[in-house]
């Protein structure tokens, strides 16, 4: 391929054109803008075309795209359908990867159930994959998930830990990364809530870490992570502790100091053994 990329008026050949896009990436650019603005009050004014007509959903496949209430209760039914319907974390994670409710799906490069030892005690609920996770399919693995690894190290836990005492479990609301790492919104959450349940069941930990306002919002309904934080809650049938996550004490040093006092509080609680 060659002589139709362009670049702000120079003729780019395929290469020269890829290692433009990689620089870019490097530099933090993760959304294609167009240079050209677009009036979108003019757009909004132009008349719609015809919605075309889709040919009936064979049965059994969900819909791709929410139009309506209704619509979203039949994804959500489906999730819970396919959630419970997994007797292991293997057949969890095939039908979460093959459910086509949530469109973040098409956008994301790999499926990212979960990193760690399964077995582990604590299980550790963070929101969404973001660039490098979204690139190697597992949960915090970027700048976030090595600070998370010498928090939990920190206390002696580890999630390459083969005994399942020192071990970690790690998981995300979301499997699959949002445009730009916005919020979920609380409908991709409510699709996501079915295997996040069920996923957490199958794994059985004796307590779970909510980290950050996401899994708050999903696990209990609120949000206040800095008012959250600490105090040990009932979620998914187990004892869990809401913390600050990684990525606002990476930006906020400061608030190092209550997330310690809160994997102080984990490592008591395990060490009590009764959780
Ligand atoms: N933040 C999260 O909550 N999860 C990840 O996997 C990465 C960053």
């Amino acid at each position: 391929m060659d002589g139709d990329l362009t670049y702000q008026g120079i003729e780019l050949d395929a290469a020269t054109a890829l290692a433009l896009l990689e620089w870019q990436t490097e530099m933090g650019a993760d959304e294609p803008i167009s240079d050209n603005c677009l009036d979108r009050f003019e757009l909004a004014a132009r008349p719609k075309p015809p919605v075309p007509q889709m040919p009936a959903q064979p049965s059994g496949t969900p819909a791709l795209s929410v139009d309506s209430p209704d619509d979203s209760s039949k994804l959500i039914a489906e999730a819970e359908r396919l959630a419970a319907s997994a007797d292991s974390l293997a057949a969890l994670a095939s039908v979460q990867e093959n459910f086509d409710g949530l469109e973040l799906k098409k956008g994301a490069r790999n499926f990212c159930f979960c990193d760690g030892n399964p077995t582990a005690r604590v299980l550790i609920l963070g929101e969404a994959p973001g660039d490098q996770e979204d690139r190697e399919g597992r949960p915090f693995v970027g700048r976030a998930g090595q600070l998370l690894d010498r928090m939990f190290g920190a206390i002696g836990l580890a999630r390459d830990a083969v005994d399942a005492e020192k071990a970690l479990y790690i998981i995300n609301v979301l499997t699959w990364r949002p445009p730009g790492n916005r919020d979920p919104s609380p409908e991709e959450i409510a699709l996501s809530l079915p295997f996040v349940r069920r996923h957490i069941e199958l794994a059985s930990p004796d307590l779970v870490v909510l980290m950050g306002n996401i899994p708050c919002q999903t696990a209990l309904g609120r949000r206040g992570i800095l008012r959250l934080r600490g105090q040990w809650v009932q979620a998914f049938d187990r004892p869990a502790l809401p913390m600050t996550h990684p990525a606002y004490l990476l930006r906020n040093p400061a608030a190092k100091r209550d997330a310690w006092a809160d994997l102080l509080s984990i490592a008591a609680r395990l060490e009590a053994g009764s959780v």
